[in-house]
């Protein structure tokens, strides 16, 4: 692991949860890989692959004529991408541990570089796009899949949850992410010599047996008690929380946003 605090960590109850983010947010991963150009043979760099869902998606994309590569800093994916590369015999797929900030990268080999909710936890995003910009082939494509955390939100309103999503906000800030990096990217992009080419913006959203909403089940009930540990949310708040998001789960006619997702394209500035 890096000196970075990666506050979600990598263990058994975050590759539960990550698989599960891809299987709910794969329609627009792969409409927004396909927009970005990864097709056949293209050569793609998954940066900040964790356990690598989206890694195996791109791989279907590019085929046996394209090539993958997916960097993490967390040591603990690599089995996971070892087995999957393994079992499927993929001979164009590689892993490799390191911290974006220092990842030794050719340049000019890459048509696609994606980062899928990895920018929204990086303390220097502008220097991590740098970096990333310089493996780009000419004509290639830098994408950012990322939140603007606005419009996350729970019908019937529910005070609990509202404090457990200010908490969020503020766990991702005190280890230098930003839940709202999609609205600063054009800055941090520009900064980076790069510019916007389009933004694709999803939300999903859906009753208590949505995909959506069970999304959100397996991050804040878990994720809660380190935001009451690290003194950001109030014991008795986490308690209101639990009691209004299991009211909620019961309710039929309740209702669940997720945060605005921006899959961003963008490109060298010329
Ligand atoms: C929320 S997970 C997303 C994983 C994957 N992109 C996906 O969409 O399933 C964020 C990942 O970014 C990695 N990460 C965060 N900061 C990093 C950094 N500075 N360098 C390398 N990896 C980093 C974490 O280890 C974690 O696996």
């Amino acid at each position: 692991m890096s000196g970075q605090s990666y506050i979600l960590g990598a263990n058994d109850h975050e590759l539960a949860r990550l698989a599960f983010q891809h299987e709910v947010w794969s329609g627009p991963t792969r409409e927004l890989l396909e927009r970005a150009g990864v097709g056949p043979g293209a050569r793609v760099l998954d940066a900040g692959a964790g356990p690598g869902h989206a890694t195996a998606l791109i791989r279907e994309l590019v085929g046996e004529r394209g090539r993958v590569v997916a960097l993490d800093e967390a040591e603990r994916w690599r089995s996971v991408h070892e087995a999957r590369i393994r079992g499927a015999g993929w001979s164009n797929v590689e892993f490799r541990v390191t911290e974006l900030e220092r990842a030794e990268l050719h340049a000019g080999t890459f048509d696609v570089v994606y980062l899928r909710w990895v920018l929204s936890f990086v303390r220097e995003p502008v220097r991590v796009l740098e970096r990333l910009a310089r493996a780009l082939a000419p004509g290639g494509r830098l994408v950012v899949h990322d939140y603007n955390h606005e419009g996350i939100s729970l019908f019937p309103e529910s005070a609990g949850f509202r404090a457990a999503i200010r908490a969020t906000r503020a766990w991702y800030a005190r280890a230098g992410g930003d839940t709202f990096v999609s609205g600063h990217l054009p800055h941090h992009l520009r900064a980076a010599g790069l510019e916007v080419v389009e933004h694709l913006p999803r939300v999903l959203c859906g009753g208590p047996d949505s995909p959506a909403f069970r999304w959100a089940g397996a991050f804040f009930p878990h994720y809660s008690q380190q935001m009451v540990d690290g003194g950001l949310l109030a014991p008795a708040e986490r308690d209101q929380f639990l009691r209004e998001w299991a009211e909620r789960e019961r309710d039929p006619d309740s209702m669940f946003f997720s945060p605005i997702v921006t899959g961003t394209i963008a490109r060298p500035r010329i």
